[in-house]
């Protein structure tokens, strides 16, 4: 059943439990359609609380008994849970439930994934496993048993007693249900161990399907560096003997940090080079640092409610960040993450689903793992630390965990350390939590005797429920550079605090040339009308090597917005720029690789929409094609010698030195392509003995319409490998002309391995779609419509990762009347659709209501 009218959640509303719980003891008898959990758990009346109401959440729980302090109750169920009388004092709660894993496709609660049993409990599907207060302020101690004929049987904390049959656990840490976690199945490990930094000894175990032990040495390797790193570079400490991470097949998101028993999207963590590629390495590296970091920053440390998802999230992601930036190029990484915060932020801030970091309502909170809450938190966070000085974050930081070691907080208690530790007034920051929209900051200067005057404007556009924006802080890292390219001044900080604020430089010898916003020091959107030549100038001179690339980007943005607005050419400043960089041996090769980058046919788009034109998807795609090619041909010289030096001799790592080399031959091979329509490609293929180059060629070779019988014989190579099967299929949607995209993906979700109910086989076909953009909105309509479909039919399956893919809509209200009268009519089908889940229900009525 569900709901008819969906409820509205509020901050204002939050009231703390009105029980304690001081222990929970669970027992599993685990079965495929009748798993029992019994629980026993001690609650005791909270002090702090006004309202002493008992009920408990529980959804699609069969009750078969319940009791208090040993007495059989018949509490009062609803499909939300239950309500009971209970004593003042402290009581024993016990219950009985029945629940059916095995029909379980929302993949949330406990359910099977290949055979085995697994859970996904963040944010509230804890209550689809017993009858419990599942909200994140109320931590407790579990003990758990499992009782099952599958050789490994996992819960959180510590093992602590074991037979034929049966495994119990105990995790000493109280923690919110959320975080709770249970795995049985045929797995084998991968195992290893770590000393902390107080001499203790950890276990460590990656526990897979058989057949999968080849692919856990990388992410093995990543668990410990991000150990080490978080001992030496925050002083944190792991706290448990064993530390287990699952891999599953079927999961909805990328991982998840579950007490000491983390479970990962098994394309989030199997790794070997023969089946992943550099980018799959990097980002499972980043992964596993990330949930393990969660074991302070969001475990010991958790949220009050969920509206505090940021204070966990952004600060994580934040920290993996740094981790990335410390293991690998820091330059190379903020480059990264600035394109896909404008790449994925950005349009979220700008459209109908804008929402501040911290939302103050919700309807599915499921809905608000965004890249706002994530990735616009961890620049918030990175902010703080940009203002406050790298002394004063390590002390503040020291505080929080000093502070609020064991405790569900909020984001005030986090600013409070920092105003804290540092004495400084935070109140106008904090609007970063509160205000959606992305900020656009002006420039304009002013130069008269050796003093340069620096005017720096903000404005914020009105989002979905806040017209009025008040001014933020906003940090601005600013460099003045010379006529000769010599910088004139360091970066320095300015803190624009007002609507429009004037920066004066005096003493300079000559009219400097600004480098504002270096190292993306604040996630804004910098309107600054540059000519070409000095942006060409900063490409050649700037000292920072973000604001170098950003030069760069900006160049190659503006000649295609020229070339699709104007009918323009490609100009000698990009070209040229481009050739000189990549002609600089001093620059690294990932670095290069960037600076080939263009902008996503997305956020051309968005920027044309900006200057107020309607975006054309086709003239976008054709811009596109046309300055590659026309690049190809400005470069072709230096080609031979980006292949021959970008060629590694040492056997295959993925570390940044290599695979920041064979970016640069991908790209090389890319442009290549363009010139001898596939030859060397072809060979190419032939060679490749590792994932990322097999895959760069035959993505040369699809884009050059060649590549039929490499397609073939790849599918024959890989299609025992799911992971590498998911690359074949999305391969094949990204890379489809424009007019057979929608063809191709239609035909593709025909074929017999299409597995729509995995998360990842769906995703790979139909988020590919939504992610070739001109493919997607090619005229007809017939890119939305699939997708409709497949939404429609996947709602009732899993709606979490329905709600997810909705977003593809988000920016319907950019292109023109006709695009927008099929978009809709999609969406009002799916929003008219019987049943439809809470979940895809919220995203399309904010989507439609824009
Ligand atoms: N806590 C989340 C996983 C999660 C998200 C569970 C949403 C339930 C609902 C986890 O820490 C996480 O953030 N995972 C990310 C990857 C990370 C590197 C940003 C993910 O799963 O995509
Ligand atoms: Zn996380």
């Amino acid at each position: 059943m569900r709901d008819a009218a969906p409820t509205t959640i509020y901050l204002k509303d939050y009231t703390p439990f009105g029980f304690l719980v001081d222990s929970v003891h669970l027992t599993f008898d685990l079965a495929a359609h009748a798993t029992r959990v019994t629980s026993r758990i001690a609650f005791r009346p909270n002090p702090d609380a006004s309202d002493h109401q008992f009920f408990l959440h529980g959804e699609e729980l069969k009750l078969i008994r319940a009791s208090i302090d040993g007495a059989t109750i018949s509490p009062e169920v609803t499909d939300k849970g239950l309500t009971a009388d209970v004593p003042t004092a402290p009581f024993i709660w016990e219950a009985v439930v029945e629940i059916d894993p095995g029909n379980n496709t929302a993949l949330e609660g406990l359910y099977m994934s290949s055979g085995m049993y697994c859970t996904q409990c963040e944010a509230e599907g804890f209550r689809k496993i017993t009858f419990y207060p599942d909200r994140p302020d109320v931590m407790s101690t579990f003990t758990v048993r499992i009782k099952g004929d599958l050789p490994v049987l996992l819960s959180n904390g510590n093992p602590s007693d074991q037979g034929e049959g049966w495994a119990e656990w105990v995790d000493p840490w109280p923690k919110p249900a959320y975080l709770f976690a249970l795995v049985a199945g045929e797995l084998v490990a991968h195992s290893d161990h770590f000393t902390t930094m107080s001499g203790r000894d950890v276990v460590l175990n990656l526990w897979v399907r058989p057949g999968d032990e080849g692919k856990c040495a990388f992410g093995m390797e990543a668990l410990k560096k991000s150990m080490k790193w978080d001992e030496d570079v925050y002083g944190r400490e792991y706290d448990l003997d064993v530390f287990n991470i699952v891999a599953v097949d079927d999961f909805n998101m990328g991982a998840m940090e579950n007490k000491g028993l983390n479970i990962f999207n098994s394309s989030a963590v199997l790794a070997s080079p023969e089946t992943s590629t550099d980018m799959n390495f990097e980002r499972i590296e980043a992964i596993i640092a990330h949930e393990y970091f969660h074991n302070w920053t969001g475990n010991r440390i958790t949220c009050r409610d969920w509206f505090q998802l940021c204070l966990k999230e952004g600060l994580t992601v934040f920290r993996d960040a740094q981790f990335t930036s410390d293991m690998r190029s820091a330059p190379v990484k903020r480059i990264h993450d600035a394109i896909d915060l404008r790449a994925r932020q950005f349009p979220e801030d700008n459209g109908p689903l804008s929402h501040p970091v911290r939302p103050e309502s919700f309807q599915e909170i499921n809905n608000f793992y965004t890249s706002t809450i994530y990735e616009k938190g961890a620049e918030i966070i990175g902010m703080l630390k940009t203002l406050v000085g790298d002394d004063s974050y390590a002390k503040a930081l020291d505080l929080y965990f000093e502070r609020h070691d064991g405790q569900a907080c909020t984001i005030e208690d986090w600013l409070q350390v920092f105003e804290d530790a540092t004495g400084r007034d935070l109140s106008q920051f904090k609007r970063w939590y509160s205000q959606s929209g992305t900020p656009r900051l002006g420039v304009s200067e002013d130069w008269a005797d050796g003093t340069y005057t620096l005017t720096l404007r903000q404005r914020t556009e009105p989002t979905p429920g806040q017209d009025e924006k008040l001014p933020q802080v906003i940090p601005v890292a600013v460099g003045l550079l010379g006529p000769n390219g010599d910088e004139l001044r360091e970066t320095e900080i300015l803190e624009l605090t007002e609507a429009e604020q004037s920066f004066v430089f005096s003493g300079l010898p000559a009219k400097p040339m600004a480098s504002i916003l270096r190292g993306f020091s604040a996630p804004v959107i910098l309107e600054q009308d540059h000519s070409d030549a000095e942006r060409a100038f900063l490409l050649a001179h700037d000292t920072d090597p973000f604001n170098r690339w950003q030069a760069g980007r900006s160049l190659v943005q503006d000649t295609l917005l020229r070339m699709i607005t104007q009918d323009a050419t490609p100009g000698a400043d990009y070209l040229d720029g481009l050739l000189a960089v990549l002609l600089d041996a001093d620059l690294d090769a990932a670095y290069r690789a960037l600076m080939l980058g263009l902008p996503t046919q997305s956020e051309l788009a968005a920027a044309l929409h900006e200057q107020g034109h309607t975006p054309d998807p086709m003239a976008i795609w054709t811009a596109i094609e046309t300055l590659r090619q026309t690049t190809a041909q400005h470069v072709q010289d230096l080609l031979p010698r980006l292949h021959s030096e970008t060629v590694v001799d040492e056997p295959y790592a993925p570390d940044a030195q290599q695979s920041g080399k064979r970016a640069l031959g991908g790209a090389a091979l890319a442009l290549t392509t363009r010139l001898d329509g596939g030859a060397m490609a072809a060979q190419a293929y032939t060679r490749a003995d590792n994932m990322t180059q097999q895959l760069g060629a035959l993505s040369c070779l699809l884009r050059a319409g060649k590549g039929k019988e490499e397609l073939s014989a790849f599918y024959d190579q890989w299609r025992h490998d799911r992971l590498v099967m998911d690359k074949w299929f999305g391969l094949q949607v990204s890379l489809a002309a424009p007019d057979a995209a929608a063809q191709t993906a239609r035909t593709l979700t025909e074929h017999a391995d299409f597995n729509w109910k995995n998360p990842n086989r769906f995703r790979a076909v139909m988020g590919a779609l939504a992610m070739n953009h001109a493919g997607f909105h090619a005229a007809g309509g017939a890119g939305y419509a699939l997708l409709a479909d497949w939404l429609v039919r996947l709602d009732p399956v899993n709606p979490q990762t329905t709600a997810r893919m909705c977003s593809a809509f988000q920016t319907w209200k950019r292109y023109d009347a006709d695009r927008q009268a099929l978009i809709k009519t999609q969406l009002q089908r799916i929003a008219n659709t019987p049943d439809l889940s809470r979940d895809t229900t919220e995203m399309i009525s904010r989507i439609l209501n824009a």
